[in-house]
């Protein structure tokens, strides 16, 4: 990412100020969804809400963002509330920063969009994992190029087996499990994921 990119990010993030801890939103109505605890991952988590509401519940969080200004509100905020937090400094356009190798039992990246990162995220899922992903689309919308075209998520994660898949007005949510090898009794056997 360029340097002024990022002092763009900065800045927007500089104004708005300390959040406060939530769920992601395709996760609202839905949070018996989420596994009991473990690893979770916010990919570009902007001032923290996400990943301090899943500290909060008992998960050890890695949280990425570009914008040393984001993780510093979301270091706030996981103090004000009595939570620990890795903030991890890091351009996604790189990939995930070293150390962020998985397995997560929960992966959410919300209002951020890299195709090239669709591949990692089915990768460090842990079996049993979920991923929870809210991306602008062109359903209902402009195309564009921060924008998700039709069926895109479905298609990158068809590995894994979707919970829910949601596009319209200009928004595009995937909730997916990657299913356990051989975890229910009496069904017939899966067949791994590709990755
Ligand atoms: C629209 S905000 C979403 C923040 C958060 N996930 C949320 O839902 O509130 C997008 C975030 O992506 C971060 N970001 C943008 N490009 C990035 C990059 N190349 N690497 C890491 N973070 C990036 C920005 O700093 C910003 O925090």
């Amino acid at each position: 990412m360029a340097d002024a990119d990022r002092e763009r990010w900065d800045s927007r993030h500089s104004v708005a100020g300390v959040g406060t801890p939530a769920p992601p939103d395709a996760l609202r109505g839905r949070e018996s969804l989420l596994p009991a605890g473990g690893r979770a991952l916010d990919v570009a988590c902007g001032r923290g809400s996400v990943a301090v509401w899943l500290a909060l519940r008992g998960f050890v969080v890695d949280a990425v963002d570009v914008s040393p200004v984001a993780l510093a509100s979301g270091a706030a905020l996981a103090a004000a509330n009595g939570a620990a937090v890795s903030w991890r400094a890091g351009d996604l356009d790189s990939g995930l920063p070293p150390g962020c190798t998985g397995p997560y039992d929960v992966v959410v990246c919300q209002r951020f969009r890299d195709p090239r990162l669709h591949p990692v995220f089915a990768r460090v899922l842990a079996p049993g994992g979920l991923l929870v992903l809210t991306v602008l689309s062109a359903v209902d919308d402009e195309p564009g190029p921060f924008r998700a075209g039709p069926g895109e998520l479905a298609a990158a994660f068809d590995g894994l087996t979707t919970v829910v898949h949601e596009e319209g007005n200009g928004e595009a949510t995937l909730i997916a499990i990657r299913r356990r090898w051989g975890v229910a009794p009496g069904s017939p056997p899966a067949r791994p994921a590709p990755w």
